[in-house]
């Protein structure tokens, strides 16, 4: 289907939150071993993600790699686990500097002050990185948080602290299935201003099938009051296996308008769009730029990915709670020897990888500083969607993010996406 037809059809075909997707990786046989898959890469300015599986409730439209209100004991041994495979892989790839880290998941914060304390303490000591003098982000939700644990985030070096709220408004909330008691939000989002934290991003979720435009300005406006640094406006997407789509849900029809309410809004409010999700203050100064896809990426925990130039890999993926389950068992009882090496993923040739750069600057607003020779750049442009000289996305174009990015797939790419068998 060429372009304009996708448009026609008002798809929201994915979010490219990174290229290839996740859906694309397959076993590697023979597994890679990562000191060979690190070997080229430059290891002085690595980017550091702990992936960290727990939540307290399995939101409706999430099909996040996570488990729910698991037991201390699996939090304990999924801990450890991930220690022990952060020496491993620490050992194998020989870094030279962390020089940024993100927490996310699941919810991170579901973790306790001891836990967290471990679990940076653990790092430090395998990675040359010293947490309070690069930026450190962390993902967390209302009902994870209290004074002292974000007390202990700020002291531990968190800069950025996101929290999901999705909705300020308890119907678009129901309707989510993202149970959440009453003032909750708002007490979180007064603990976190108060403890000090430079960049505070706020996550809402646009686009339920109650949800019009007045709901959600008002959703949008209580949001402002906190005078978050960053906002991340995602548009609801219905998944296979959660708990919408069981429930036959479907997002409703005015993701489009409600997306241009808000963009406007928050302009008018002086922040700076940086992507289709992303607004953010100006001024604020961290590289946080918190896009898990940047090359030089060590992942660590069961779902997290790590990227290199020419490999790409994870742990396998699954939605449903025993699929997950069976991912982190396994996680768990891995060796030393198996975490140092790449058993599942997706190698990146010449062609993928210009495609990755190429995705990765224009879906964040920025101009194209290479020529891909890629012809459907100039269906971008009849459609208005691009200019050239250089290659950059429109207001309209950028508003277009989810249809023009898997769009622009590789054949290879979306093949082996269409293949993939959710579990
Ligand atoms: C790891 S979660 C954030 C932290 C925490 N787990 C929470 O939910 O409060 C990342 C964000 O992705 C967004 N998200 C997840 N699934 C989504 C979906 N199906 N449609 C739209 N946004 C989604 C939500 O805004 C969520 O806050
Ligand atoms: S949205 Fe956040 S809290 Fe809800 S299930 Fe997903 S990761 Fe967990």
């Amino acid at each position: 289907m060429n372009l304009a037809e996708r448009m026609r059809q008002e798809t929201y075909d994915g979010y490219t939150y990174a290229y290839p997707h996740k859906t694309a990786y397959r076993p590697l046989d023979p597994a890679v071993p990562l000191q060979d898959a690190w070997r080229a890469e430059n290891t002085s300015r690595l980017f550091l993600y702990v992936h960290l599986p727990f939540c307290e409730m399995r939101c409706g439209f999430c099909n996040l790699f996570t488990t729910i209100r698991p037991g201390q004991d699996r939090v304990e041994a999924t801990l450890q686990a991930i220690l022990r495979q952060s020496e491993s892989v620490s050992r194998a790839i020989r870094p030279e500097r962390v020089a940024q880290a993100a927490f996310g998941g699941g919810t991170p914060s579901y973790l306790n002050e001891d836990q967290l304390s471990r679990l940076f303490q653990g790092l430090q000591q395998h990675w040359p990185v010293d947490f309070a003098s690069i930026p450190v982000s962390f993902e967390t939700s209302p009902g994870t948080l209290t004074p002292p644990k974000l007390a202990l985030l700020r002291q531990l070096g968190v800069d950025r602290l996101s929290l999901g709220v999705q909705s300020f408004r308890p119907e678009d909330l129901a309707d989510l299935k993202r149970p959440q008691p009453p003032g909750e939000i708002e007490r979180a989002c007064q603990w976190i201003r108060e403890a000090g934290f430079p960049v505070f991003n706020i996550d809402l979720i646009y686009g339920n099938r109650l949800q019009d435009e007045k709901g959600w300005e008002q959703s949008l406006r209580q949001a402002l009051q906190w005078q978050p640094e960053e906002l991340y406006l995602y548009p609801l997407y219905v998944g296979k296996l959660t708990n919408l789509d069981r429930l036959g849900r479907r997002p409703g029809e005015r993701r489009r308008a409600l997306y241009r309410l808000a963009r406007q809004l928050l302009l008018s409010h002086g922040y700076q769009q940086v992507s289709m999700r992303l607004f953010r203050l100006p001024g604020v100064q961290l590289e946080t730029d918190y896009c898990c896809q940047q090359d030089g990426m060590v992942g660590l925990g069961p779902g997290a990915r790590s990227y290199t130039h020419e490999l790409h890999y994870s742990s396998e993926y699954a939605v449903g709670q025993p699929g997950v389950r069976a991912i982190i068992e396994d996680f768990c009882r891995r060796t030393p020897e198996e975490y140092a090496q790449a058993d599942y993923g997706f190698r990146l040739d010449e062609p993928e990888q210009n495609l990755r750069r190429l995705l990765k600057t224009l879906l964040r607003n920025q101009p194209l500083d290479f020529d891909p020779g890629l012809p459907q750049l100039e269906e971008l442009e009849q459609l208005g969607l691009a200019h050239k000289d250089p290659w950059r996305l429109t207001a309209e174009g950028l508003a277009w993010s989810d249809t023009i990015g898997p769009w622009l797939y590789s054949g290879p790419v979306q093949e082996r996406m269409r293949e993939y068998e959710l579990r």
